[in-house]
């Protein structure tokens, strides 16, 4: 059979239903379960996506009344409206089991229950194990679930580990914990979350480029002038100082999101919507990545003092609580590569994230090259034609083209054409992690990054780390409610180019 790549882009899993299984939630108690994580298991099962046994177990140190806290989190998160007969049914199915994660009692006692549930509820031996806790603890968890035999399935069942970030801190301790978590489950049965992967919008970018005729012959160096990719927060880092100190925006941000959607934005087409033909353009395409130049003139990091953002006084990073006073930790990134390719040889992509930035909006904008000649008096309000891909929020697509201004003289300005989510489409958009989370339990992984593309992309990184650490001094501050620091600024500068004010 020919493989259309059309057909194979029309993804119609969402109507597809889980079949019996469970989840082992381990960190059930932790922040990414409460806001994230828990709702969207309730959404999920509000929509009927979830067989009526779906069962969730947690795993924590502690005893806690787990269906108030379970509750209580859909009751706060859930998008979709909370309706007392999928509570209900989503509350049946949660237990817990109460234990040290490096007590081996704790994983026989998990084991059993297992069973029981298969016995009771008819989960099938079917069970995901969801990591939402810090990856030191990885290694501890994976070898506990090894050691009780729950890693492997029996007579056809499934079990398959997610992992959430952040995935290492560097190539070498990526590589480290790859080991310890591949040692007990084959890659076909790690999921690691990528939260930006499972946006309706970062899927778009396939279908906008792969399914119209528009775009792909102009998507290259001899029409792209450059291309910049944006994930801007107006919030501060809250109560996260543990996680977020020593690891930073760079690492946070720019090594998993912001260089998933650079791939997703350059690669080739794949010939399906499969698993392994998307991975294999992606990783195609993060090998060829590189910085633009030497690091000194294609990165910058800062971090944000304090001011005033929106009539709010709020504090710098080295005053945020638990933050050391000396703190070197950046809280913005932004750096220049290049994809050496045929098609992106000479291409600058500039990706930036920083946190208590202007205002919160994660956009691509693909801008592309003046035309080689303009005969026409009054160009001053023309600028280049640029495509935006709005991730979010206000999800769509805006291009923007050059027009005459109506009048006697030939005067040219800027306009918009605009695509939004909200006016083209009545369907439920579903977050991110309902769409993953189901993935996971049909088996589906194309939208989960693969551990080649995950080393690339760390290859990219350590490559600006490593420079930073060398050089304490080009850690710059930049005022809260700005764009960021000058250097920023500088850094576009020394190709011509200017940074978008979204
Ligand atoms: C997470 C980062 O991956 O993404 C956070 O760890 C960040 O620092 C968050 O706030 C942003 O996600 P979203 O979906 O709101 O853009």
């Amino acid at each position: 059979m020919t493989t259309n790549p059309l057909r194979a882009l029309t993804d119609r899993r969402l109507q597809r239903i889980a079949g019996p299984c469970g989840i082992v939630l381990f960190g059930i108690t932790g922040d990414l379960a409460k806001r994230k994580i828990l709702p969207a298991l309730y959404d999920l099962t509000n929509r009927g996506l979830l067989p009526p046994s779906f069962s969730i177990v947690g795993v924590a140190r502690r005893d806690i009344d787990v269906r108030s806290a379970v509750e209580q989190s859909v009751r706060e998160g859930a998008k979709t409206p909370v309706s007392d007969t999928a509570l209900k049914q989503l509350l049946d199915g949660v237990s817990l089991i109460v234990g040290g994660y490096d007590d081996p009692e704790m994983y026989r006692a998990l084991a059993q229950h297992l069973r029981g549930l298969d016995e009771t509820r008819g989960t099938g031996g079917n069970f995901a194990f969801y990591l939402s806790i810090p990856p030191r603890l990885f290694p501890v968890v994976t070898e506990g679930l090894a050691g009780a035999d729950l890693n492997r399935g029996e007579n056809g069942s499934w079990r398959r580990v997610v992992i959430e970030k952040p995935f290492g801190r560097d190539l070498a301790s990526a590589r480290e914990l790859d080991e310890t978590v591949r040692a007990v489950f084959p890659e076909s049965s790690v999921f690691r979350i990528d939260h930006y992967l499972g946006k309706e919008t970062v899927q778009n970018i396939m279908a906008l480029r792969f399914a119209n005729e528009l775009y792909e012959p102009i998507w290259n160096s001899a029409h792209v002038d450059h291309v910049q990719i944006t994930m801007a927060e107006d919030i501060g880092i809250g109560s996260r100082a543990g996680y977020y100190d020593g690891i930073g925006a760079t690492r946070d941000v720019i090594q998993n999101h912001l260089l998933q959607l650079l791939a997703l934005t350059a690669m080739e087409e794949p010939v399906a919507f499969t698993a392994d033909a998307v991975r294999a353009e992606k990783e195609k395409v993060l090998k060829a990545t590189h910085l633009f130049g030497p690091a000194e003139t294609n990165s910058v990091r800062a971090q944000y003092a304090g001011g005033w953002q929106g009539g709010e006084r709020v504090k710098a990073y080295r005053e945020e609580d638990g933050i050391p006073a000396d703190s070197i930790t950046d809280t913005y990134g932004a750096m220049a590569l290049g994809v050496e390719t045929r098609r992106w040889a000479g291409v600058p992509f500039y990706l930036r994230t920083g946190k208590r930035l202007g205002r919160r909006v994660s956009e691509i904008a693909i801008v592309f090259k003046r035309p080689p000649f303009l005969p026409f008096d009054d160009i001053s309000g023309l600028g280049q034609n640029t495509l935006v891909i709005r991730v979010q929020p206000n999800e769509g697509t805006t291009f923007k083209f050059g027009s005459k201004v109506p009048g006697s003289e030939m005067r040219l300005r800027d306009v918009t054409m605009d695509f939004a989510y909200g006016h083209a489409f009545t369907e439920y958009t579903p977050e991110a992690y309902e769409r993953l989370i189901l993935d996971v339990l049909l088996g589906e992984p194309p939208l989960f990054p693969q551990w080649r593309e995950v080393e690339e992309s760390w290859r990219i990184i350590d490559q600006v780390e490593n420079y930073w650490e060398s050089a304490p001094e080009t850690l710059e501050t930049y005022h809260p409610g700005t764009w960021g620091p000058a250097g920023a600024d500088a850094m576009l500068a020394a190709n011509g180019h200017v940074w978008r004010r979204p």
